[in-house]
């Protein structure tokens, strides 16, 4: 009875502790559509493969790293030598941490047309655009022609630049480099071969001229009122 007691006490003990446990990893978001639901723009082979073997890669490689870092950073005091090492590991978890972070982003700004995908923006976002673009086909056209640009593998991505007034900026990066501190990323857009390939081959135009039919302009709306 004692030890029973004893151990209820002590499962309530600890409950608190669990509860407060940091957040040391990170796991794939859950998706708001089902896999096919881009069709015809995006296949659903193409989403599956992304979603469950390549963002999972970024995942599995960012949590390996930042784990691995977390170790050796332990070591530091017996030996200083480590602190090398810890600079090495700083691609891995800027290459994975930014390959989970940019599909997050994505999986998110994509919607079925049955969802308002492709439906342009309106509010705020809408009057940036055609203050700063014109209309939105221009600001499609530059972020297209970026995507077109890229050699090998990167993102496009649309952003509020909090240090040029909250002007909107098409940024071009390579890899999975991403976009921090004062670029707030409105829309991210993946221009690597696993985005497209299945489906468009090497007619990538095609698959950057498709995607605009499921962006979800009402994310991006959401993602330019919240930058600040
Ligand atoms: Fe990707």
């Amino acid at each position: 009875m004692f030890a029973a007691k004893s151990i209820a006490r002590r499962g309530l003990q600890l409950q608190p502790a669990t509860l407060l446990a940091k957040r040391t990893k990170v796991t794939l978001p859950d998706l708001d559509w089902d896999f096919g639901a881009l069709e015809p723009h995006i296949s659903g082979q193409i989403n599956e493969l992304h979603y469950t073997k390549h963002h999972q890669t970024y995942v599995n490689g960012f949590n390996a790293a930042t784990e691995q870092f977390e170790e050796l950073k332990t070591k530091l005091d017996s030996d200083p030598t480590v602190a090398k090492q810890l600079i090495a590991l700083q691609q891995n978890i800027k290459f994975h941490g930014g390959g989970y972070t940019n599909h997050c982003l994505f999986w998110k700004n994509l919607a079925p047309t049955s969802q308002g995908g492709g439906e342009p923006p309106t509010g705020a976002l809408a009057k940036q655009i055609e203050t700063q673009f014109g209309s939105l086909d221009n600001l499609i056209s530059l972020t297209n022609s970026k995507l077109a640009g890229i050699q090998g593998s990167g993102w496009a991505f649309l952003v509020k630049n909090m240090e040029n007034g909250g002007q909107l900026e098409v940024v071009q990066t390579y890899n999975q480099d991403t976009v921090t501190g004062p670029l707030k990323p409105l829309l991210a857009i993946d221009a690597w071969e696993h985005a497209y390939y299945l489906q468009y081959q090497n007619k990538k135009v095609d698959y950057f001229k498709a995607i605009w039919n499921v962006i979800n302009w009402k994310e991006a709306a959401k993602r330019f009122d919240a930058a600040a």
